[in-house]
């Protein structure tokens, strides 16, 4: 069993929030886990949970461009109708779920369409699904978010000098639950599937398991956002990478 907090093994995770624009946070980094490794040391124990739930509203442009360039237009060329599903594996506080539902239910009104939308985050950190739920962050200073973003942040939340509350549209589509993605999803199926800055914190193995419990409730047609995954990990897993797209995955039709 590997020490997933060895003493002097440090390594900074750039892009990691909340925090001013430019500066890094710098975590003690894990040796990768395996599956069988206590992950209440990494992600549950509060000193380090600082840096390895870190998360931010609007943290990645990828995988919102996903979602608009090529997520919502394949689910709205399919037959099936029905709600766009997301969902975030590895969700935090929730921030990554609530940007996802601003970006989506956005496009859908630049369709011309209604957001027939819900977006679920789950975590195996009782405390960010606490938080998740509550919907109530630090408010972003203005130069820290695009001119877009800040405008849908201003549409779609409560702003006062110091907080920002996601609104009752937000509240209705999003929902929030205690889940380890170790463990198989059973209940629902989904058109998008996002494990952001997650995967590097496991070892090929582990990714491997991850993948195939994710594939198991991704609906036809769906797509991946697997953000940190490794050659080894994904290998024999029968997914295939969507060139020109950073990050996302579709099942490879079998023969
Ligand atoms: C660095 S945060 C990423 C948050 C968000 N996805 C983002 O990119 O901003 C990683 C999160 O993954 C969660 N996590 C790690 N392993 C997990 C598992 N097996 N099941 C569910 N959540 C997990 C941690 O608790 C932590 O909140």
């Amino acid at each position: 069993m590997v020490d997933p907090l060895k003493r002097g093994d440090r390594r900074t995770i750039a892009g990691a929030g909340p925090r001013m624009p430019g500066t890094r946070i710098s975590c003690r980094a894990t040796n990768p886990l395996s599956l069988a490794d206590d992950l209440g040391k990494v992600f549950l124990d509060e000193r380090q949970a600082k840096a390895t739930t870190a998360t931010r509203l609007f943290r990645n442009n990828e995988l919102f461009d996903a979602i608009t360039g090529i997520c919502l237009p394949a689910f709205f060329q399919a037959p099936r109708g029905g709600r766009f599903a997301m969902w975030s594996t590895g969700c935090s506080s929730g921030e990554e779920v609530y940007s996802m539902a601003m970006i989506a239910s956005n496009e859908f009104i630049r369709k011309k369409k209604q957001p027939l939308l819900e977006a679920f985050g789950t975590d195996i950190n009782r405390n960010r699904i606490i938080e998740a739920r509550a919907g109530v962050y630090n408010r972003p200073a203005r130069n820290f978010l695009t001119r877009d973003h800040w405008r849908l942040l201003a549409d779609y939340a409560e702003m006062d000098g110091r907080s920002v509350r996601m609104g009752d549209f937000l509240r209705s589509v999003c929902q929030f639950t205690i889940f380890d993605m170790r463990n198989r999803p059973k209940k629902h199926s989904f058109n998008f599937i996002v494990c952001n800055h997650v995967m590097q914190y496991y070892d090929a193995p582990g990714q491997r398991h991850i993948i195939e419990n994710l594939k198991a409730v991704l609906r036809p047609g769906g797509h991946l956002y697997l953000e940190g995954v490794t050659e080894a990990g994904l290998s024999g897993g029968g997914l295939e990478k969507r060139p020109g797209a950073p990050n996302i995955y579709v099942v490879v039709p079998k023969p």
